[in-house]
């Protein structure tokens, strides 16, 4: 059993709920405020952006939520997605460690981003909503909420990201296919992305620029809401399929659990719905893991943020949210994993982070395109840019396990596919990708102006 290279589930076996860690935890994560009152904000706060079902989930105080058949019968179109043994990897390193991956690339879209947009449309349609505005930095958050709105009958409206509007216009049609409306941001076509444009009219674009642009939008007109793809609390919850999914095939497969668990992070929501159902099982004194998040050293909000109060969009539309930030008008440099380019950090993992449950490290890019080169050439799939980066994390470790001899067991979210993005490879394999430094005079700049939270 322990040689098989792909270990795959039943569609009988896609899991039925959800799990919400915030019951497990020795403390709950400070609650968003209003940045007006500093009160913590309530239902009718959220209610303008986001269905009821999904706001009482943000909060929910129950372990688990159980999937509705309309998802469910939805998540059947690729889950459960496989988990495999990186063999090829293994051997081209000449390491013993055992690594595996979880690979969602295969959803319709080629990321894990589905795995939200389907039940965020779902509960959006059953309670009235007509049309959906998102932000989308790697084209991926775009095209699953595209894919899902199409799937409930609900119009489509994107903000994606400048950089990456340019680089990879196949993402845009994809959306268009579905049925999406696209804008690059920032746009003329709200006042955020028009003043931004006034004062840099050749901005990148950041995905805190494109969020201010769709919540703008979606205060527009009464039938219309806004949907996140990560960062709050329901979006972690409802990746946590994959985490769930991982732990029925390890003990399928008879392998020991991972002693060692890797993901990327933007906003943390693949990273977390790998590792939370693991530490559930960690909390309970069963492994005992060391789970690993991979930031790009462009929008290193773990390893160089501050944990304080700060907007999660540039104009600062949202609530106020206690996250490790760069502060909320800090532009990361336009690397290729546009997903990863974000100033905050989920309010959840920020406080887990606080806790100790986890650690963090940040790569450039030249080290993760060299890794995902490598990965692409043993094991044939060829990564997004963004999990690359826990790619790069990995590979590190394997090259430690075979200097030790230590046959470690290495879990990692390949959570999607770069078909994409052969621009980005192009520059890659041409030598005129570069890497960008960030000062602390920038990240500090953008740090005085946080704003005032008490
Ligand atoms: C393929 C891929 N991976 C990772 C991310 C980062 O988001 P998160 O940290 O929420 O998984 C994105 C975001 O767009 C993405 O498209």
């Amino acid at each position: 059993m322990a040689e098989r290279t792909k270990i795959t589930l039943d569609e009988s076996q896609i899991p039925r709920r959800w799990y919400n860690v915030i019951p497990d935890l020795p403390s709950p994560p400070p609650p968003p405020l209003h940045p007006a009152t500093l009160q913590p904000v309530g239902p009718d706060d959220l209610a303008p952006l986001f269905p009821m079902e999904l706001i009482r989930q943000e909060v929910a105080t129950e372990s688990y939520i159980d999937i509705p058949a309309e998802v469910l019968e939805v998540y059947r179109l690729w889950r459960p997605t496989p988990l495999y043994r990186a063999h090829r990897l293994e051997k081209a390193l000449g390491t013993p460690a055992r690594i595996y991956y979880k690979y969602e690339g295969n959803s319709p879209v080629g990321s894990h981003k589905p795995n939200t947009a389907v039940p965020q449309a779902f509960y959006n349609a059953a309670e009235g909503t007509k049309r959906l505005t998102t932000e989308t930095g790697a084209g991926q958050w775009g095209s699953a909420l595209a894919f899902a709105c199409a799937q409930f009958g609900l119009g489509c409206e994107v903000w994606m990201v400048r950089a990456s509007y340019d680089q990879k216009p196949h993402r845009r049609t994809m959306m268009e296919i579905y049925g999406a409306a696209v804008h690059a941001s920032p746009s003329r076509a709200t006042t955020a992305g028009a003043k931004v444009l006034a004062d840099e009219p050749d901005s990148p674009g950041s995905l805190g620029i494109a969020i201010s642009e769709a919540v703008e939008a979606a205060g527009s007109s009464a039938d219309t809401r806004y949907a996140l793809g990560s960062v709050l609390n329901h979006v972690l919850m409802h990746q946590t399929v994959i985490g769930e999914e991982a732990l029925a095939q390890f003990a399928a497969a008879g392998e020991p659990l991972p002693d060692l668990i890797v993901g990327c992070t933007g906003g943390g929501s693949n990273f977390a719905g790998l590792f939370l159902p693991f530490l559930r099982e960690k909390l309970a004194g069963r492994p005992n893991p060391v789970i690993r998040a991979v930031e790009p050293t462009a929008a290193p909000s773990f390893t160089r943020g501050r944990y304080e109060y700060d907007f999660g969009d540039t104009a600062g539309f949202t609530p106020l949210m206690k996250m490790h930030t760069l502060g909320h008008d800090f532009i990361p440099d336009p690397v290729h994993a546009g997903g990863l380019r974000y100033h905050g950090m989920s309010p959840l993992l920020s406080h887990a982070y606080e806790l100790g449950l986890f650690e963090a490290v940040a790569k450039p890019q030249r080290e993760t395109f060299a890794a995902a080169v490598t990965f692409a050439r043993a094991e044939g799939i060829v990564p997004a840019p963004e999990p690359s980066h826990a790619i790069a994390a990995v590979i590190e470790e394997a090259k430690r396990c075979a200097e030790s001899g230590q046959p470690k067991v290495i879990l990692f979210n390949l959570c999607g596919h770069g078909h994409f993005d052969m621009v980005a490879y192009e520059r890659y394999l041409s030598g005129e990708m570069t890497d960008f430094e960030l000062s602390a005079e920038r990240i500090d700049a953008a740090l005085a102006r946080l704003p005032a939270a008490g």
